[in-house]
């Protein structure tokens, strides 16, 4: 038994996530997550929402509220979206939480005494009348470039050219709209990522393994221009981590915050220790998930990302676990994603273009996009969702095959036979041959998901539910019971078998579909493995185990249906 560790790219505070951002992180990392436990390895799945930076700042005072409290109700709200989808956390933290200060505290004080953090003067706009230093998206003023009135200092949203908030033709802050700014003096921290270089490159290096997407990301940003870049860790902001060492004031940082990007990924251990306090678990319970020296040696670390999200896993995370000089677990594989376009473009918050998590709940219950989306997840490219290939895809895999082959062999039983297992005759040819074809089935479906390789694994397991259905199909129970009860009840007794089977290696695509087979056969999800031998789980229920018909385990989505929504999410742009 192994032990891994499972994380998914924290989702930002600011507003529910789409199908795109659910499909590059959290949902293939859940999937892997209930395989890997399936495996019967110890799994800890760990993941928070990002909650600091200026646009949870901005969100909130669009919002009309207080930043803290609208984190707190953002929270809940992509946590209640979580369990929606079944995503299966062991813990979904906050970024925000004391422990994340203190850890992140913590490195910012090893990288300062082994050298890593430097302190650099900066001249920055400051607000007599907000008394502050802005950030940049802070100062608001017309675009030297468009003319545009309401460009912001770090870019021109308008003609999105690229731009410093003194080169802003009446500039004002876009806190008070106070328009006396002046240039000031201050100082910011960077951690000197440069420094790091070699020992970053050799690591990227050893890592043979990494997918093609990762590493080619990850050497890109080491060796382009000038390299690793030295990378700013602190900002002009109230809301975040105070800048200090350790427990110790940083003199000259007062007021100011450690920059998103720095904290954020440390909430991957901080919302560990966060988990060991929410279970009652002493220090140790954490550590020994990410300190080498106290047991994480024997992890196996796995990252779920979008690709904008690589260079800092592969190089800026690294860089501050490293730097600190102590034991941290580092990563022992990145799994990127490309990107899920929407009806070939963009998902869009503004345009309302694109299925947001809390309406695709609305529309139709998780397991439908679970396999949807793993069945199709952006991994060797980007991917396209379209309502016509969703139609396509649920109706003809999830209630042609699985759902009709499941109501088939139940309502023929109990017409039959009962509501209990057959007895009947021995298995023939037929159900060897059939398990035959099971067994590479469920061992290619495995190799691909231990490789992460979803949409493979999703093509093996339909191939496994096809299978069944063709062997339903030549054994005709229905057709034979007339001449041969006997064979009829031995085809019936398998087909309940197959039930089994399919809840167990099913689950980790669609853990309601799978509950609801489980519940039909009388049966607990709790201490199923994943099936070694095919042609024993074909006898695993006894003559005589009863079982209920369910419900139809999934509906068909209509044309006139499909029409409706791909008007609904057309966007307004
Ligand atoms: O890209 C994003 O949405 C970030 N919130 C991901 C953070 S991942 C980790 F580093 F925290
Ligand atoms: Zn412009």
């Amino acid at each position: 038994m192994a032990r891994i560790l499972v994380t998914s790219a924290l989702p930002y505070i600011n507003g529910v996530k789409h199908l795109g951002n659910l499909v590059g992180s959290m949902l293939p990392a859940c999937a892997y997550a209930r395989f890997m436990r399936a495996r019967g390895h110890e799994v800890l799945y760990i993941c928070a929402t990002d909650e600091h930076g200026t646009p949870a700042e901005l969100a909130a005072a669009a919002a009309g509220k207080d930043v803290a409290a609208y984190c707190a109700e953002m929270h809940d709200v992509q946590k209640r979206l979580g369990e929606g989808f079944r995503l299966s956390f062991d813990f979904f933290g906050r970024s925000s939480s004391a422990r994340n200060r203190a850890i992140t505290q913590h490195f910012a004080e090893r990288l300062w005494a082994n050298g890593l953090i430097e302190e650099v003067e900066t001249r920055q706009v400051y607000s007599p009348i907000d008394g502050r230093f802005l950030p940049d998206r802070y100062v608001e003023g017309t675009c030297p470039n468009c003319g545009y009135e309401k460009a912001r200092g770090d870019q021109c949203e308008n003609c999105t050219k690229q731009l410093d908030p003194t080169d802003l033709i009446n500039p004002r802050s876009a806190i008070s709209g106070a328009t006396n700014l002046e240039v000031r003096t201050t100082k910011h921290l960077y951690l000197r990522q440069s420094k790091m270089r070699e020992r970053l490159s050799a690591w990227i290096e050893s890592k043979t393994d990494w997918p093609l997407l990762t590493t080619s990301i990850a050497k890109k940003w080491l060796n382009d221009g000038e390299g690793l870049q030295d990378r700013g860790i602190t900002r002009d902001l109230s809301w975040g981590i105070p800048v200090m060492r350790g427990a110790e004031p940083w003199p000259g940082m007062e007021g100011k915050v450690f920059y998103v990007w720095f904290d954020a990924p440390i909430e991957y251990i901080a919302a560990t220790a966060e988990w060991a306090d929410a279970e009652g678990l002493g220090e140790a319970a954490w550590r020994r998930w990410w300190r080498e020296d106290e047991g994480a040696a024997d992890v196996r670390y796995v990252e779920f990302m979008a690709k904008d999200n690589i260079p800092f896993h592969t190089l800026s995370f690294p860089a501050t676990l490293m730097g600190s000089g102590e034991p941290w677990k580092l990563v022992d594989y990145v799994k990127g994603f490309n990107w899920l376009t929407y009806e070939g473009g963009k998902f869009s918050t503004s345009q309302g273009r694109g299925v947001f998590m809390d309406q695709a709940l609305e529309i139709l219950p998780s397991d439908y996009w679970r396999w949807w989306l793993l069945a199709n997840a952006p991994e060797t490219s980007d991917s396209d969702f379209t309502w016509a290939a969703f139609q396509a895809g649920v109706n003809k895999d999830l209630a042609d095959v699985l759902g009709n082959f499941v109501s088939r062999i139940t309502k023929f039983c109990r017409s039959k036979f009962g509501e209990a297992v057959p007895d009947g005759g021995a298995c023939g040819e037929a159900e060897t041959a059939l398990a035959a074809e099971l067994q590479t089935r469920l061992d290619a479906c495995a190799a691909a998901m231990e490789a992460m390789e979803f949409r493979r694994a999703a093509a093996e397991l339909r191939g496994a539910w096809v299978a069944g259905n063709e062997y339903l199909q030549r054994a005709a129970p229905w057709t034979v019971h007339k001449t041969d009860p006997e064979a009829a009840a031995a085809a019936t007794r398998c087909g309940l078998n197959l039930i089994r089977l399919y809840a167990i290696v099913s689950r980790p695509f669609i853990p309601d579909a799978s509950d609801a087979m489980l519940a039909a056969l009388g049966l607990d999800a709790e201490g199923l493995a994943w099936p070694s031998d095919a042609r024993a789980a074909l006898d695993a229920l006894p003559s005589g185990h009863a079982f209920t018909v369910p419900d139809n385990l999934f509906r068909k989505m209509e044309d006139s249906e499909r029409e409706a929504l791909e008007a609904r999410f057309a966007g307004n742009g």
